[in-house]
């Protein structure tokens, strides 16, 4: 059967825009995706001259003809468009999600998926009344490292899951940066380290403990706490740390910072009750994870490592499961599940749903309320200085 294909507008011509586009048009078949097929049909700019600079720079050559250049707008009203992807700074998801959706588009957004829940839950319902396909840009839910991971916490050997820790953090030198236009520290671009990096602690806390087979009713979080070092010359947070419980199931610490540089041997952290897992650093994008079991509470370990089945049983052990260099940088696997979802009819990714965006939306919410933030979004609606 011949593969199903998506036409995708691009809205913005940034960073990860560039970065989604370029690895959206790679063969998929580099990725064992042989159902599915990309093809970019507009790009959206703020100006028309960037969009068909990003056109010229990005798509391979024998795509660019198919290609329109203009604004946002003409991407949404391209009747070859089916779906749009968002990649605006945070406080502008929402409009220009709101907009794809009202033109009748499906849509990709990146995470944060939008500045708070309210947005979210208008956004969602709209999805829902059009009957159009809407999903956060998870990307790190869909590479073989989130799925091994989860088999190998999942299938019980080491017990249950007691506590995570999942960290993000850069120095990004925040006083080196233009306090007005930075969207990384930018009040009404929504910055500070929480929207930006904190999706990315929250990806492994989501699928570790809130995916957990221990949550059958898949129920939010119990209890959420936060704080925040608070960045005085915007008033976004510099540091933060959540604290995220879910009854019955387990505690996860959650930290951010883009003042101070993590530790890189450690970006995740799974205590288990028969030992640890830890996730290779870059939480965003690892490709490998190390189990250390306890011997004590393995029931084929020998602490001596005599005469036991499984030599091994004691050993610290590294995993791998790269992205495969085919597959670029691994943004595409994402799209693969946008394309498979709406040639299938669906309305949302089961991997990455929007119940599940709304508790990680809803946890941002009240870290920020706990924690002062002074951020607002582009409507100057939320916190504003
Ligand atoms: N999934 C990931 O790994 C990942 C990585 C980085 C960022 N992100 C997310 O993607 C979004 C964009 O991040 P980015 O790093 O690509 O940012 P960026 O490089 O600054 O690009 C953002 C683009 O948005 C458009 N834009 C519209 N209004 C704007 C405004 N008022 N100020 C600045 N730009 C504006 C601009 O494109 P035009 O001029 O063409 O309109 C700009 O180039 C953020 O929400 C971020 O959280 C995700």
């Amino acid at each position: 059967m011949a593969p199903f294909e998506l036409r995708w507008g691009i809205i913005a011509t940034g960073g990860i825009s560039t970065q989604f586009t370029k690895d959206l048009v790679l063969d998929p078949a580099g990725r064992d995706a042989n159902d599915v097929k990309h093809i970019v049909k507009a790009v959206g700019s703020r100006s028309k001259e960037s969009a068909d600079k990003f056109i010229s720079a990005v798509l391979p050559s024998d795509l660019q003809e198919g290609a329109q250049g203009g604004t946002y707008e003409e991407v949404f009203a391209n009747p070859e468009v089916d779906v749009v992807y968002i990649g605006t700074p945070h406080t502008y998801h929402y409009e220009n999600t709101m907009d794809a959706l009202n033109a009748g588009k499906h849509v990709l957004c990146e995470k944060p998926f939008t500045f708070d829940v309210e947005e979210l839950d208008e956004l969602t319902a709209l999805a829902k009344k059009k009957n159009l396909f809407l999903m956060e840009a998870v990307w790190t839910r869909f590479h073989p490292i989130a799925y091994a991971v989860q088999d190998a916490i999942f299938s019980g050997k080491y017990g249950k899951v007691k506590r995570v820790f999942a960290d993000l953090a850069f120095n990004i030198e925040p006083d080196k940066l233009d306090a007005k236009t930075n969207r990384m520290i930018a009040a009404e671009l929504g910055g500070g380290g929480l929207l930006d990096l904190g999706p990315y602690p929250m990806v492994w806390v989501m699928m570790i403990l809130h995916q957990n087979p221990g949550n059958k009713e898949r129920a939010p979080p119990s209890s959420v706490k936060g704080h925040m070092r608070i960045y005085e010359r915007t008033g976004v947070d510099a540091s933060s740390t959540w604290i995220v419980d879910w009854k019955d199931v387990g505690t996860a610490v959650c930290t951010t910072s883009i003042e101070t540089q993590m530790n890189l041997e450690r970006c995740v952290t799974v205590q288990m009750e028969g030992g640890e897992l830890t996730v290779d650093f870059p939480t965003f994008r690892p490709e490998g994870y190390t189990i250390t079991p306890k011997p004590a509470n393995r029931e084929d370990a020998d602490p001596e490592g005599e005469g036991n089945a499984n030599p091994d049983a004691n050993k610290t052990q590294h995993h791998s499961h790269p992205v495969p260099e085919s597959a670029g940088r691994g943004m595409n696997y994402q799209a693969d599940e946008v394309a498979r979802c709406i040639r299938d009819g669906k309305l949302e990714s089961e991997r990455c749903n929007l119940a599940e965006s709304r508790i990680v939306q809803s946890v941002f919410d009240e870290v920020r309320k706990q924690g002062g933030y002074l951020g607002g979004n582009a409507k100057g609606k939320a916190g504003t200085r």
